[in-house]
């Protein structure tokens, strides 16, 4: 089992949620220790604790000192006995402290530790213990005061909740050092998958589909056959027809792109076959079309499925033929042209249908290159990122910025639709939104990110509802005996309770705690219905 890394769980929502639940009902701080005792996670700033006293004992070496051996006993006795936990007397201190280990698959790994309180009572003689102690270590009268007051006596109903609270903290760390064990892992796995090459030309990437992308590549470099590349949007079909061109033997003639989509079909065959002057309204002179301008070199027609069947005919000749006719000629005119087609339609689907002339189809698909969509080459995201990441930096002029471990997790936990192009912009995005920051923290990402790794999470739905009805138990618990001991004072419990008498007021509705309901005898009514 992989050693527990402490910092994560102070971002973790479900953490800071229970830990502030605990301070604000009995003042009680949490702290972790590891499997040997030590203290975890402390700062040294004494503001991050509820009570002033446990930051000020915390900064001291010795306590530090004194607490892991305290717990690491507190653990050797719990092995002997069939307790989950242990209530006990801190005697360097005075105050009691709760001990809740954390075991991982019968391993021990450390603890949750709450602290301060009082568990039999808050007696002038436990009180003075304190006093004395925290005196002892060079406490100011002011934050031994601060500090009594902020320590409760729980009695045994608050001690029960308490102790469940307490107890889920260390459940959700289990989880989650579960979770963050089981992504490393897998992690692990596709690193395996990463080959030797990790770039083509300007393509980048190390997974296996990437390799044999890269293989394919290197075999047909001395080919002159059509390519169809076949693709999701953002793929890189572009760049892979780029790196066709640039490794043939045609290098050194013209690389001609154009997106067949993007015009009518008039202006389209003027611009791939040129037109003579006069041959429509505002044909002034003759002008060359894209194919003479590509002969002896590649021309590259993207989004070749969206080209209308009239036009598909006159492209089927140029590929049979290698012969076209400009507009308003009668002359036809021959070009030694490589045609690399790319498309994001499923052009065998489209044949089948009727909307793709199968003749063309196999005239293009001479070879055929499938460009996996990021989703399916995971471990390519990290290297990515980082190359978007720098090029960005570079082009902004500004300091070089590396994402945290927890950024990339969640750019792994997200499907990336919009596939390596996305992974792109998102990366251009985050180093504009980063300032002076050189570390992508996840919260930078766009919201849909860090959804995708909400939503991946076992611990939301698990632990969640657990909490949910622990916590209501408990506020209804309290309010109940708060209600019986203020005599229904709701101002009063309101106070005491550090929350506002409307608040309270639809607690006790929601509860349905009013007395007149609550005050009858049983079996005389129903708890709602009046
Ligand atoms: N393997 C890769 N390595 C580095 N950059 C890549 C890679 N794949 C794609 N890109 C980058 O992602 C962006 C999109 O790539 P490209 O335009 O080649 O994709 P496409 O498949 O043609 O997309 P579309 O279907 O939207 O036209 C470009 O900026 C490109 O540089
Ligand atoms: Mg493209």
């Amino acid at each position: 089992m992989s050693m527990i890394n402490w910092d994560e769980f102070e971002h973790i929502h479900v953490i800071k949620r229970l830990r502030h639940i605990l301070s604000s009902w009995w003042s009680v701080d949490v702290v972790f220790t590891d499997e040997r005792g030590q203290l975890k996670g402390f700062d040294g700033s004494k503001a991050t604790y509820t009570n002033p006293g446990v930051g000020f004992v915390f900064g001291k070496e010795a306590a530090q000192q004194n607490l892991a051996e305290f717990v690491m006993k507190t653990i050797d006795d719990l092995r002997m006995s069939d307790n989950k936990f242990a209530i006990k007397k801190w005697d360097m201190t005075g105050w009691d402290i709760g001990v809740f280990p954390i075991m991982i698959e019968n391993d021990f790994m450390g603890t949750v530790v709450a602290v301060p309180f009082f568990r039999d009572s808050n007696s002038p003689v436990r009180l003075a213990e304190v006093r004395d102690r925290l005196a002892a270590f060079g406490a100011t009268a002011e934050t031994i005061d601060k500090a009594l007051g902020k320590t409760k006596y729980l009695d045994e109903s608050d001690r029960t909740h308490f102790c469940e609270i307490v107890s889920l903290v260390a459940e959700e760390v289990v989880t989650l050092h579960l979770e963050i064990t089981r992504r490393e892992d897998r992690i692990r796995e596709l690193n395996k998958e990463l080959g030797s090459r990790y770039k083509y030309d300007n393509m980048i990437g190390k997974s296996k589909p990437m390799q044999s992308l890269y293989a394919l590549l290197d075999k047909i470099k001395t080919a002159d056959s059509t390519v169809l590349i076949n693709g999701d949007n953002g793929t890189g079909k572009e760049l892979i027809a780029k790196a066709i061109h640039y490794n043939s033997v045609r290098k050194d003639k013209a690389f001609v792109i154009q997106n067949c989509s993007a015009f009518n079909d008039n202006l389209l065959e003027s611009e791939l076959f040129g037109h003579m002057k006069g041959s429509f309204t505002g044909a002034v002179k003759d002008k060359k079309g894209l194919f003479e301008i590509a002969d002896k070199g590649t021309f590259f027609l993207d989004e070749i499925g969206d080209t209308s069947p009239q036009m598909q005919v006159k492209l089927l000749r140029v590929l049979q033929e290698g012969t076209f006719t400009p507009v308003g000629s009668t002359e036809m005119r021959k070009v030694d042209v490589r045609i690399v087609a790319a498309t994001n339609k499923n052009l065998k689907e489209m044949v089948e249908q009727g909307t793709f002339r199968e003749d063309l189809y196999y005239r293009l698909n001479v070879i055929n290159i499938r460009v996996p969509p990021l989703r399916e080459r995971k471990e390519d995201i990290p290297l990515l990122a980082e190359f978007f990441l720098q090029k960005a930096c570079e082009v902004q002029n500004r300091t070089r910025v590396t994402l945290t471990k927890r950024a990339l997790e969640k750019l792994y936990d997200y499907a990336f639709p919009g596939n390596v192009r996305e992974l792109q912009n998102e990366m251009e995005r985050v180093v504009v939104l980063a300032g002076d920051e050189t570390k992508i923290l996840p919260e930078m990402l766009s919201p849909k990110m860090l959804e995708a790794g909400e939503k991946a999470k076992v611990q939301g739905a698990r632990l969640h509802g657990k909490l949910k009805d622990a916590l209501e138990e408990l506020e209804r618990d309290m309010i109940r005996e708060g209600l019986r001991r203020t005599g229904w004072n709701k101002s009063k419990l309101a106070k005491e309770l550090g929350i506002s008498r409307a608040g309270l007021i639809m607690k006790v509705e929601k509860y349905g705690l009013d007395k007149r309901k609550i005050t009858r005898p049983p079996g005389t009514g129903s708890q709602t219905g009046t």
